[in-house]
C-alpha cells in the first residue's frame, strides 16, 4: 500500500494542523484518507493492515497504535466491503419510525440475508449501526458517508436501485416532513 498523490495532498493539510511532536494525533484522519483512497481506486472502501503499517511509519508510532484505533471504531472497515456501504440505524428513534421497513427494503433490494453480508454482485454491504445522531429525521440509512433521512420501505428501494444504476441521489431528508405538517405543525 502507498498513498497516491491526492491522498498525499490531504495528508499534508491534515498534518499541518498538529505540532510535529503531536503528529500521532492524526491517526484517525489518516485512516480516513486510506479508506477513501481504497474506495476510489478499488471500489471497496476499507483499510488493509498494509495501510495501517504505512500510517504507523508516517506518524512514527508503533503499528499497534494504529491497529487499536482502526479496530475500535466501526466507521473503519478492516475487511473488504461492497461498492456501497449501507448502514442502517436501528436505535430507538429510528426503530419507532420504521427502521424495520428500511432494513427489510435493503435486504429485498440487495438479496442480502443478514447484517454484515455483502451482496453476491459485490455492490452492497449491509451493516446495522447505533444512533447516527440524526434522530430528528429518523429513520436514517447512511450510505458510505452520506445520510439519507425520513426513509420508508419504498423510498429505500428506490435509493438502492438508483445506486445500482450508478446514480447518486441527493442525500438529506427524502421528504419535506416539517414543511408539510398540518396547520399549527412545525414549519
Ligand atoms: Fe437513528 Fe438516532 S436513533 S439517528
Amino acid at each position: 500500500f502507498a498513498f497516491d498523490e491526492a491522498s498525499e495532498a490531504e495528508i499534508a493539510t491534515i498534518l499541518a494542523k498538529y505540532p510535529p511532536e503531536r503528529k500521532a494525533s492524526g491517526v484517525i484522519p489518516l485512516l480516513y484518507v486510506a479508506q477513501r483512497q481504497m474506495g476510489r481506486l478499488t471500489g471497496s472502501a476499507w483499510v488493509p493492515v498494509a495501510a495501517m503499517d504505512v500510517i504507523a511509519a508516517r506518524l512514527e508510532v508503533a503499528p499497534i497504535r494504529v491497529y487499536e484505533v482502526a479496530t475500535f471504531y466501526l466507521m473503519f472497515n478492516t475487511k473488504p466491503i461492497g461498492r456501497y456501504h449501507l448502514q442502517a440505524c436501528t436505535t430507538t428513534s429510528c426503530w419507532l419510525r420504521g427502521s424495520d421497513d428500511v432494513v427489510a427494503a435493503c435486504k429485498k433490494a440487495t438479496g442480502i440475508q443478514h447484517f454484515g453480508e455483502t451482496s453476491e454482485d459485490g455492490m452492497f454491504t449491509l451493516t446495522e449501526v447505533e444512533c447516527l445522531g440524526a434522530c430528528a429525521n429518523a429513520p436514517i440509512l447512511q450510505v458510505d458517508d452520506d445520510y439519507y433521512e425520513d426513509l420508508d420501505g419504498p423510498r429505500t428501494e428506490q435509493l438502492i436501485e438508483a445506486l445500482r444504476k450508478g446514480e447518486r441521489p441527493a442525500y438529506g431528508p427524502t421528504i419535506d416532513r416539517f414543511n408539510s405538517a398540518p396547520e399549527g405543525g412545525r414549519k
